[in-house]
């Protein structure tokens, strides 16, 4: 093989393959529970409204519930169901006792609060990490039993199986959501000991922020956004960008992958670099609140 070839490729992070180990983690562990317990963990995913994206998103946890043992269910609702309606659902969800975990897809339907919704989800089934009972359990490093949210649990992740020296490093995360940037600032400065730079729409000069980043995060939504100018030589990129290109349907992520595999240490691809270490992850805390109900967590 070309040896530059070969070379190129290693920067490639296999997100794919390192999601594959973890997810042959969670069967056996889902084995365990089985055999001693008599149980297997219960996730109840609920998804309001058609958007295309969020169905594919959502299929994908389904399959990959399947794959490993885990039950689910998925519950299809209507764009215009009220919140009050949602909001029976949730709780019908939290009474019973063989669900452990309950997902609600993100975004809701612009009449429905959202942190109305996540914040009736009981902090023990909340499989996303997002109620607010574990925002504070991560804000204050104190994360056994609670959930971390997936996208940046398998940010970390894969920073620890590439052998990225968090400690002491210069990160910069591009976006500031509750789902991606916010956590995962808290979950490198905690677990990392990193110093964090928080660059969004607001930020003046951002590629001079990143620029001096050992490892930039971008969760920002915008296709090609992180080019050259925004990358130290031998830098580390992780792209949670999942934007889908028109006409084509392409996913494209926020990192412009081809202009910066020359110059990067690393870089993870989309599809197939964070996209499935979230899906792992979620399947991960799948089994902790399966365990949290069984009180051997
Ligand atoms: N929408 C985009 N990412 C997520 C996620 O991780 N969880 C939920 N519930 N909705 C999302």
């Amino acid at each position: 093989m070309n040896k530059e070839f070969f070379h190129i490729r290693d920067k490639i992070i296999p997100g794919k393959e390192i999601a594959s180990k973890y997810l042959e983690e969670v069967s056996q562990q889902v084995a365990i529970m089985q055999a001693k317990h008599n149980i297997s963990p219960k996730l109840s995913v609920v998804i309001v409204g058609a958007d295309p994206a969020s169905h594919i998103y959502v299929a994908n946890k389904i399959k990959t519930c399947a794959k490993v043992g885990i039950t689910s269910q998925l519950y299809k609702l209507p764009a215009l169901t009220s919140e009050k309606e949602l909001l029976a659902l949730v709780n019908e969800l939290n009474k019973e006792k063989e669900n452990h975990g309950i997902l609600v897809q993100l975004p809701l339907p612009d009449h429905i609060d959202n942190n109305k919704i996540i914040s009736a989800i009981n902090q023990y089934k909340d499989v996303d990490g997002f109620h607010p009972q574990n925002i504070a359990s991560l804000y204050l490093n104190n994360t056994t039993k609670s959930f971390v949210p997936c996208t940046p649990l398998g940010c970390y992740r894969l920073l620890q199986k590439i052998g990225f020296e968090l400690h002491g490093s210069n990160v910069a995360i591009v976006g500031r959501s509750n789902i991606v940037g916010k956590p995962l600032a808290m979950l490198l400065l905690l677990k990392g000991n990193a110093s964090i730079s928080m660059v969004h729409s607001n930020s003046k000069s951002p590629h001079k922020i990143t620029k001096q980043a050992d490892l930039i995060v971008s969760a920002a939504g915008v296709p090609n956004l992180i080019n050259s100018d925004w990358v130290k030589p031998g830098a580390v990129v992780i792209d949670v960008g999942m934007n889908r290109m028109e006409p084509s349907g392409k996913l494209q992520g926020d990192a412009d992958f081809d202009a910066l595999l020359p110059i990067v240490k690393a870089i993870t691809p989309v599809p197939g670099g964070v996209g499935p270490m979230t899906i792992a992850m979620l399947m991960e805390n799948c089994v902790k609140a399966a365990k949290v109900s069984l009180k051997i967590v």
